[in-house]
């Protein structure tokens, strides 16, 4: 039997990332058209029209419960050389960093149905959560955590931007000194931070901080090392102004594929793999490396973040 005419069909269905992207999905889970948008964070017309070409093409089948339809890619039941090219086109695809945090995404989508049907089956555990956060807002948490920082400390807040985290800070410590090179940056902080006596505004770069040998008990570097050609001087630039035992936190994005970011916004790195920054505090000496990464929040539309914290 001649498979060469269903084989060039098959290969047009799979010749496109993000149809390649939703059948690893689709692989090993059901899932609806809202949780596979949430998970490629991609809108509802682009993954309909994914969807459509996938249907056509005979890679998917769906089921109706209740108001929702349900997606799968019944890999038992595929012709096995349409199978055998697909696993090709995963295994190459599963390397891409979009698969990595397709996978983290496809977590927290899984854990949101749970929790809602937990919800939904009314135990008031199930339901604290959403409440918690209908009633208080989703940052309750950092306030809890503000509290435990050390009241007679002084923070670097490098590239502060607006300074939204220094102010939500400068409550809890000393003194708060927010370092940024862009003009425009800074005169919005200084509108922000009318109320905050505590937080000093300084204009400077990052390769040259305006801050002596040691002045800060931590500093924290957040969403700021992709503009920088080279974030290694940078963080050697942080560690001379932290004394020792004393912590640089790093808050950033995961790997990723959004080149329109170098055009939009200037970036120069697409993200930053955990090796890397591992590497570079290791360069720098930092003792107690830290890597998290942050559980993605399914609001949120940019790319996945980490937290890294190293001791000097
Ligand atoms: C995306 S903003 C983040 C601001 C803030 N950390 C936040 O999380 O909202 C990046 C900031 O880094 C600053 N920045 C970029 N390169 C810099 C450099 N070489 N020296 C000092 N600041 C820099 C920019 O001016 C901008 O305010």
């Amino acid at each position: 039997m001649n498979h060469a005419p269903a084989m060039m069909t098959w290969m047009q269905a799979l010749s496109d990332m993000t149809r390649a992207r939703l059948l690893r999905l689709l692989e090993g889970t059901e899932l609806t058209v809202v949780e596979m948008c949430a998970v490629l964070q991609s809108p509802q017309s682009t993954v309909s029209r994914h969807l459509k070409v996938l249907g056509e093409d005979r890679w998917l089948e769906s089921r109706r419960d209740g108001t929702s339809r349900y997606y799968r890619m019944p890999l038992d039941g595929l012709e096995p050389p349409r199978r055998r090219l697909w696993t090709l086109v995963r295994d190459q695809a599963s390397e891409t960093p979009a698969a990595a945090q397709d996978d983290r995404r496809l977590e927290q989508v899984l854990a949101d149905r749970r929790s809602r049907s937990q919800a939904f089956f009314s135990t008031a555990a199930g339901q604290w959560d959403r409440l918690r956060t209908d009633l208080f807002g989703a940052r309750v948490d950092m306030w809890a955590v503000a509290g435990l920082l050390d009241p007679d400390d002084v923070i670097g807040d490098l590239g502060c931007g607006t300074a939204s985290l220094s102010a939500s800070i400068a409550p809890f410590v000393e003194r708060v000194i927010a370092v940024d090179s862009s003009a425009a940056m800074l005169r919005s902080a200084r509108s922000r931070l009318k109320k905050c006596p505590n937080i000093d505004l300084r204009r400077g770069e990052l390769n040259d901080l305006p801050l002596q040998d040691q002045e800060l008990d931590s500093a924290l570097m957040v969403l700021v090392l992709p503009y920088l050609a080279e974030p290694l001087p940078a963080l050697a630039e942080a560690a001379r102004t932290i004394k020792p035992g004393g912590r640089l936190v790093i808050v950033d994005m995961q790997p990723h594929e959004r080149q329109d970011y170098r055009q939009d916004m200037g970036h120069v790195w697409l993200g930053f793999s955990r090796q890397q920054i591992e590497s570079w505090f290791s360069e720098l000496h930092f003792t107690k490396v830290r890597w998290h990464a942050i559980p993605p929040d399914s609001q949120a539309k940019g790319p996945d973040l980490f937290v890294a914290a190293a001791t000097k």
